[in-house]
C-alpha cells in the first residue's frame, strides 16, 4: 500500500441496495459532462487517476476512444496542473484515437478553440497496426506515458489495445483498462453492453508482455469503479 494513497474501501455491489445504486449510477455517469462535453467516467475513478497521474508523473497520456474528446481535455488539463506544480518539465500532449474523430473535433474546437496545441487526434482503429504506428511517431522521444483503452469493450479491440501500446508504458507507469464491469454478470445493466474485456485482460496478463505487468485492485480505492482489474502498473521492463 502506497502511503500517499488513502486507504482502500470496498463495497459489495452485487446486491440488495449497492446494486441498486450502481445502476443508478451507471445511469446517471451516462449523462455526466466535462467542461460542456459529455464524460461518461464515475467521479472515484476520475479521482483515482488524478492520484496515479501525481503519483507517476506523466507527460504523455495516450488515449484509445476519445468519443466526444472530453477525456482527452480532461487528461489535457490534468497534465497542465502536474506542469503548473513542477511535477513535469515537458509540455503535455495527449494523443487519443477513435474511427470516427468528428464528434471531438467539433466539441474540442467549441469547449478549447486552441486544443490542437497539446491534444492530438489520431483517426484509426485499434485493431489496425497503422494506428499504433501513428501513435508512435507522435509520441517518440517521450518516456513519460500514461496509456488508457476506453474504446469498444470487446475482445478483439481490448486484446489489440493492450498488444499494441502497454509496451509504451515505462517501468512503474500505468496502463488503465476501463469498463471492466461488462464481464460482471451482476453489474451488467443492459443486454446490450458488450462483453470480453475481462477474458482479454486475463489472456493478455498470462502471455509473456502481461508478466511485466500487476493488476493493482489496491486502486480501486472508493469501492465504487467501472474497472475492476483495470488499474495495471508496468512493474518490469
Ligand atoms: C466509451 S467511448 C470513449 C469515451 C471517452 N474516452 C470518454 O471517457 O469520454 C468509446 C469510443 O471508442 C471508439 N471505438 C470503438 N471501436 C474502436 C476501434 N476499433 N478503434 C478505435 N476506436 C474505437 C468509439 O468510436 C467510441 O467513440
Amino acid at each position: 500500500m502506497d502511503e500517499r494513497l488513502p486507504p482502500a474501501v470496498s463495497a459489495d455491489l452485487t446486491t440488495g441496495a449497492l446494486l441498486e445504486y450502481w445502476r443508478a449510477r451507471v445511469t446517471q455517469h451516462l449523462s455526466d459532462s466535462y467542461a460542456g462535453l459529455k464524460l461518461s467516467k464515475f467521479p472515484e475513478d476520475l479521482r483515482v487517476y488524478e492520484h496515479l497521474l501525481w503519483l507517476q508523473a506523466p507527460d504523455t497520456v495516450i488515449e484509445i476512444g476519445t468519443q466526444f474528446g472530453a477525456s482527452a481535455l480532461w487528461f489535457r488539463d490534468r497534465l497542465r496542473t502536474l506542469q503548473a506544480y513542477g511535477r513535469i518539465e515537458r509540455d503535455p500532449l495527449v494523443v487519443s484515437v477513435d474511427v470516427d474523430q468528428s464528434a471531438a473535433r467539433a466539441g474540442l474546437r467549441e469547449a478549447d478553440p486552441r486544443y490542437e496545441e497539446q491534444i492530438v487526434l489520431v483517426e484509426g482503429d485499434v485493431l489496425s497496426p497503422d494506428t499504433a504506428a501513428a501513435v508512435g511517431e507522435r509520441v517518440a522521444g517521450r518516456e513519460r506515458r500514461f496509456v488508457i483503452e476506453d474504446s469498444a469493450h470487446v475482445y478483439a479491440t481490448t486484446r489489440a489495445a493492450l498488444d499494441a501500446f502497454a509496451a509504451l508504458v515505462p517501468v512503474g507507469g500505468f496502463m488503465v483498462v476501463e469498463d471492466g464491469c461488462v464481464d460482471v454478470e451482476e453489474l451488467r445493466i443492459s443486454e446490450d453492453w458488450p462483453r470480453g474485456v475481462l477474458p482479454a485482460l486475463d489472456d493478455w496478463l498470462a502471455s509473456a508482455p502481461g508478466h511485466d505487468f500487476q493488476v493493482r485492485r489496491d486502486l480501486e480505492l472508493y469501492g465504487v469503479s467501472c474497472h475492476p482489474r483495470g488499474f495495471l502498473q508496468r512493474v518490469a521492463a
